[in-house]
């Protein structure tokens, strides 16, 4: 990454290290380490193997730099939120995850794809689960303001939709192991909102006390990223069947939530 600044013109120094006493201090941690997806895994077939990582990894980093923000990257990414979260014992605040941002931003190339439109004019959202539950909601699709309903049909609407929950096995088949262009640049434009005080309205995995009618569980929502972390989660009007889908995604992640003990 350093090798490649000059070219693509960012100064960035980046240190490597297998300590954690050279972290201390920092303003926000992000926590990708884990075993990846081969083919024909499922993100929950990973949970407990990677539970103990995550754990080791967010309760050593934490130490040192007890008022960071915790990013989770690991998968199953719902649960290793509350891995993380129990682990640093932060408020909810400080502990939030990334998949929303990756599996819009797959929504959006399918439309791209599908409309010929720039994907810079195409707004989308994907709540709840990252997982096959996970829910694109389609009345928060649009291209250039027009919304997606509109534009394509709904038999092509369907067919994305399975694509984007599919979206990460499809590369998993490709490669052998999981994508990470895409979230390496979706956990970026989290770590940019947080660190610059941007704060974006980005689909997030928060810790719902509460909202959408979800206690004490985290799935991705939109919420409002700034130096502080989470700093709102905002509540939107969802279709009924979007609502339905939602609660469906809950159910998911409390299942694998379960098996953490
Ligand atoms: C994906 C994996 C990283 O969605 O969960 O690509």
């Amino acid at each position: 990454m350093n090798e490649a600044g000059p070219v693509l013109n960012y100064e960035a120094r980046i240190t490597g290290t297998n300590g954690y006493e050279e972290t201390a201090g920092s303003d926000v941690i992000v926590i990708t380490s884990g075993k990846p997806r081969a083919p024909g895994m499922s993100r929950d077939d990973l949970v407990t193997t990677n539970q103990a990582i995550v754990k080791s990894v967010t309760e050593q980093a934490a130490a040192v730099s007890p008022e960071a923000i915790v990013v989770a990257v690991t998968n199953p990414l719902d649960a290793m939120c509350h891995v993380a979260k129990a682990a640093c014992d932060f408020p909810r605040e400080r502990v939030v995850g990334m998949a929303g941002i990756l599996d819009t931003a797959r929504f959006r190339a399918f439309i791209s794809f599908e409309t010929s439109a720039s994907v810079r004019d195409i707004q989308t959202l994907v709540l709840g689960s990252h997982g096959d539950q996970m829910v694109p909601v389609v009345s928060a699709s649009s291209v250039g303001g027009v919304p997606l309903t509109r534009i394509v049909s709904n038999e092509t609407i369907a067919a994305m939709v399975e694509r984007v929950r599919k979206g990460g096995g499809e590369i998993v088949n490709l490669l052998s192991t999981s994508a990470w262009y895409a979230p390496g640049a979706a956990v970026a434009e989290m770590v940019a909102s947080i660190v610059l005080d941007q704060k974006r309205v980005l689909p997030c995995t928060a810790y719902l006390e509460g909202e959408y009618g979800i206690d004490g569980l985290y799935m991705g929502v939109p919420v409002r990223l700034g130096a502080a972390g989470v700093e709102e989660i905002i509540t939107l009007d969802l279709t009924a069947d979007e609502r339905a889908a939602l609660a469906q995604s809950a159910q998911a992640v409390r299942d694998v939530v379960s098996i953490l003990g």
